[in-house]
């Protein structure tokens, strides 16, 4: 008999150290990984790339019901402008309601017959998998999220000013905050995990506590 798939579900604000925590989780656990963020940054990429407008409800919901593996893998996903085209479109309901399925199904049937899977976000323990045997809620203070950010575009060859990080950071986190529709908040069973003075190394070490203290049988 197939035993259900464990999922954990990791949401915080931007560049809280999600993603990385999510594949080194992954990893250990021998588990499936999916970056949910990239879902509505291309679906943020594909309207941008449309001509189209963001906010504009029609143009957006059109752009998520039609996303192709070649969305999913557009080169200029992680760019700043595209960030904030995801968080506007993410604050669209048939947009998000178009995503919902594929993500549910990959938390219950992981890919290549996984155990289990690794999901990130904002709404993965509140919406997606509100069921989840582990929630964590990462956070880290703005200027920190920023630093680590602004040093992830400067690798990357954008640029940007720390100053310009700052601000497109809090005006993201204020519009995924303020949104009706699955508004990033922590679940109320999530365990909170504030990385600002943790590095890598000591924030996975503090999650993977979290999760064996949680899964213990
Ligand atoms: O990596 P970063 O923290 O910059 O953001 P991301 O995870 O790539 O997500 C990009 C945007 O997608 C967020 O600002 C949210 O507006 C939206 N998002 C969401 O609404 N729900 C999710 N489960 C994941 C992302």
């Amino acid at each position: 008999m197939d035993r259900q798939a464990v999922t954990i579900a990791i949401d915080g604000p931007v560049a809280a150290g999600k993603g990385t925590l999510a594949r080194r989780l992954a990893a250990r656990y021998g588990y499936a990984y999916l970056d949910t963020g990239s879902l509505y940054r291309a679906v943020g990429a594909k309207v941008l790339r449309q001509g189209g407008d963001p906010d504009d409800a029609a143009v957006a919901a059109g752009a998520a019901r039609s996303l192709t593996d070649r969305d999913l893998a557009a080169p200029d996903l992680r760019s700043e402008a595209v960030g904030l085209a995801a968080s506007k479109v993410a604050a669209i309901p048939e947009v998000r309601a178009a995503l919902l399925d594929y993500q549910r199904r990959f938390a219950a049937q992981p890919p290549d017959g996984k155990p289990g899977a690794v999901l990130d976000g904002r709404d993965i323990g509140t919406v997606v998998c509100p069921a989840a045997p582990v929630k964590l809620f990462v956070t880290a203070s703005d200027e920190i999220r920023a630093r680590r950010r602004h040093r992830e575009l400067l690798d990357r060859g954008e640029n940007a000013s720390f100053e310009q990080v700052l601000a497109d950071l809090r005006r993201r986190d204020a519009q995924d905050s303020a949104r009706n529709t699955a508004p990033l908040k922590p679940a109320p069973d999530a365990h909170l995990l504030d990385t600002s003075n943790l590095d890598i190394e000591a924030a996975v070490a503090a999650a993977v506590d979290i999760v064996a203290a949680t899964l213990k049988p």
